[in-house]
Formats: structure tokens, C-alpha cells, sequence
């Protein structure tokens, strides 16, 4: 009865465990990196692929396609949760506080776990300042607004600074060399890298399984540089989607909080609607849990506006960067 021990175990970690691609019937070494290098990198994205694009995009025949996406697909089915097993799996959501209380109630109480929370907007709007608080908060004892917790950072921009880090750990009472000591950052100097560094978090997090919160800043940066110009963006939408769809992956295998950033651009010329576009396009807003939009308002405080969200209702909230932190606004004028 191994296969049923097998079940019991997924269900008390709440999580889906599906096999890994390569150890699907017919797939060798060969077509499993050919798959993944594709961008079908687990068994849902095979599942749901079309055999034809498959069989073309990976070089291998369309009965192999064939054969393959569907014993994904039985693989796939077999992992059905009920609603009560889920319910089960929802109960373990934690929560990181942001240091402000009207930004944490904007986001249901916090920055949850097993989900990817996005945080966009224009240059200097504070979303890598939410990121060092977090990156604080998350090491705190949960009577604090933490969960005792590691992070790992993924620097695409050259920005992390230690010096921050520090100062924000003195502000809370916190040693800041065990602090620095508990963030494991990442710096990616391609596109390429960051995909990389992303498929290693799951070895950083075997070594160290104290980790509750992943940073990715910014999300974007590499991609738009690199495809600047270049008739690629298919390309570039896919694997983006590839790598948010790891971080929710982890999210969820790990029960641990996805913290990413985006920059938009200003755009003047649009006079209604939204002026800023998301540098990511569409892509990490149909993936990430919950978006905010970040802008500056008078007398340096910021507003966040929850945009998307499967359980909170739209909002707005205030909170200012000092340099102790992020903190609520104080009472002043918008
Ligand atoms: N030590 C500090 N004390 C007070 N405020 C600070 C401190 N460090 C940064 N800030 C504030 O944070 C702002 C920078 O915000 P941040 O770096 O988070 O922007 P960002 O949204 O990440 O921008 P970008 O898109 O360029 O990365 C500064 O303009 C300043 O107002
Ligand atoms: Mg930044």
C-alpha cells in the first residue's frame, strides 16, 4: 500500500506533489531537459500544452507528444483535492506585517504566504523599501507580525544594501548580523541567471528550511533590458510566466510568501484610464495573487492601491518610508 502512504503524506503537507516530468513513462533524460528547457517544467504546464506546439517546439514526434501530455494529464487528475482539503491547506496561510498597520489591513492582514504578491509602480514610489522592511519583518517572532523566518533575495538590480538592512534591524531591537546573516541574496546578471537562481531556491530551502519569504526585485529589470527592440516578446512573456509559475509553485510546496517588483512606466500621453503600464505586460498580473500599485503622494507619503485580488474588495492605503522604516502615515494631508 505504498501509494496510499504516499497520499497521506501529500495530504498533511497540504500540498499537491505531483511527479516530476522525467519520471513520466517515455520521457528520458533527452526529452525531459528538451520539455523543460521549453518551458513545460512540471506536469500541469505539460498537461495543459497542446501536442502539436509540443512536438514541435521540443523536436520530438507527435505520437510521443501525444503520449506524454496524456499520462501528464492522468498524473494531473489524480491529485484533485476536495474543498475541505483545501480549506485545510488555506488554514496554514501566515502573514507578514508590511510595519504599517492601513497597508497590512489593505492586504488582508498581511503579506500572505502561498501566494505572490506584487508590488508595482514608478522609480522611487518605495517598492524596494517595503521589500527591506519585509525582509525584516518576516525574521520577527510572530507575536510581532512575523513567522521567525529566513528570506532569500533575488537582486536583479544591484540595489540590495546591506547598510539598510541594518539600520531597519536596529529599529526593530534586532541583532543585524544575524539578520543579514538570515537573508540569502541572489544577484542575477542575465535573464538567464534569474531563471537559474530561481530553480535553486528549492536546494537553499532543503539546506535551510527556515525560509518564509522569497524577494524577487525587480521581476523585470534583466527582461527589459535584454529584449529591448528584439521581436521576441513571446519569448519573453514565456518565461517570465515560466518563473512566476515556479515562485507560486514553492509558495505553495513551502508554505512560505513571494514578495516581487515591477517598475511602470509613466504614461503621459494616455489621459484616462490607468497612466502607467506594467513593464511585465499582463503576464505576472494573471499569475500574482495580489497587486498593488504604488505611487507617491504629497508630503512624501505613498499610496498603495490594492488592484487585484481573489478575496479583498479594491482599496486604498497610506504609509510613509522613514529611516526607521515603513510606518503608517501620520495624520496629515493626502
Ligand atoms: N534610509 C532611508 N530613510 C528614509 N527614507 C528612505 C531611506 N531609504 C530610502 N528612502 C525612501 O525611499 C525612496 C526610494 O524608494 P525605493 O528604492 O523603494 O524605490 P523603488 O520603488 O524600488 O524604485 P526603483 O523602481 O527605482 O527601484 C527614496 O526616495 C526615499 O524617499
Ligand atoms: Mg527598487
Amino acid at each position: 500500500m505504498a501509494e496510499k502512504e504516499t497520499k497521506v503524506k501529500a495530504e498533511d503537507n497540504g500540498e499537491f506533489e505531483y511527479k516530476d516530468i522525467k519520471d513520466l513513462e517515455g520521457v528520458g533524460s533527452a526529452i525531459a531537459s528538451k520539455l523543460k528547457n521549453a518551458g513545460y517544467v512540471d506536469i500541469i504546464s505539460l498537461a495543459t500544452a497542446n501536442p502539436l506546439t509540443v512536438a514541435e517546439v521540443c523536436e520530438i514526434g507527435e505520437t510521443t507528444a501525444r503520449k506524454i501530455i496524456a499520462e501528464a494529464r492522468e498524473e494531473a487528475k489524480m491529485n484533485f483535492m476536495s474543498g475541505l482539503e483545501f480549506e485545510d491547506k488555506r488554514k496554514q496561510v501566515q502573514r507578514i506585517t508590511t510595519g504599517s498597520k492601513a497597508l497590512d489591513i489593505l492586504l488582508g492582514g498581511g503579506v500572505e504566504t502561498q501566494a505572490i504578491t506584487e508590488f508595482y509602480g514608478e522609480y522611487g514610489s518605495g517598492k524596494s523599501q517595503v521589500a527591506f522592511q519585509l525582509s525584516i519583518n518576516a525574521q520577527l517572532p510572530p507575536e510581532k507580525g512575523g513567522l521567525g523566518g529566513h528570506v532569500i533575495w533575488i537582486d536583479t538590480e544591484g540595489t540590495f544594501r546591506p547598510s539598510r538592512v541594518e539600520q531597519l534591524a536596529i529599529a526593530q531591537n534586532l541583532d543585524p548580523k544575524t539578520v543579514l546573516e538570515n537573508i540569502k541574496i541572489g544577484r542575477a546578471y542575465s535573464s538567464d541567471h534569474q531563471i537559474l537562481l530561481v530553480d535553486k531556491i528549492p536546494d537553499i530551502i532543503n539546506a535551510d528550511p527556515k525560509v518564509k519569504l522569497v524577494i524577487v526585485d525587480s521581476m523585470m529589470a534583466l527582461f527589459r533590458a535584454e529584449y529591448v527592440g528584439r521581436g521576441t516578446l513571446a519569448d519573453r512573456q514565456q518565461k517570465v510566466n515560466v518563473i512566476m509559475h515556479n515562485l507560486q509553485r514553492l509558495a505553495d510546496r513551502f508554505n512560505l510568501a513571494v514578495y516581487v517588483t515591477n517598475q511602470v512606466m509613466a504614461r503621459p500621453d494616455v489621459l484616462f484610464g490607468d497612466p502607467t503600464v506594467a513593464v511585465g505586460g499582463h503576464i505576472i498580473g494573471h499569475v500574482a495573487t495580489y497587486r498593488v500599485y504604488l505611487r507617491k503622494g504629497k508630503k512624501g507619503v505613498r499610496v498603495a492601491r490594492l488592484v487585484d485580488s481573489p478575496n479583498l474588495p479594491e482599496g486604498e492605503a497610506t504609509f510613509e518610508v522613514t529611516s526607521e522604516g515603513v510606518k503608517d502615515a501620520e495624520e496629515k494631508e493626502k
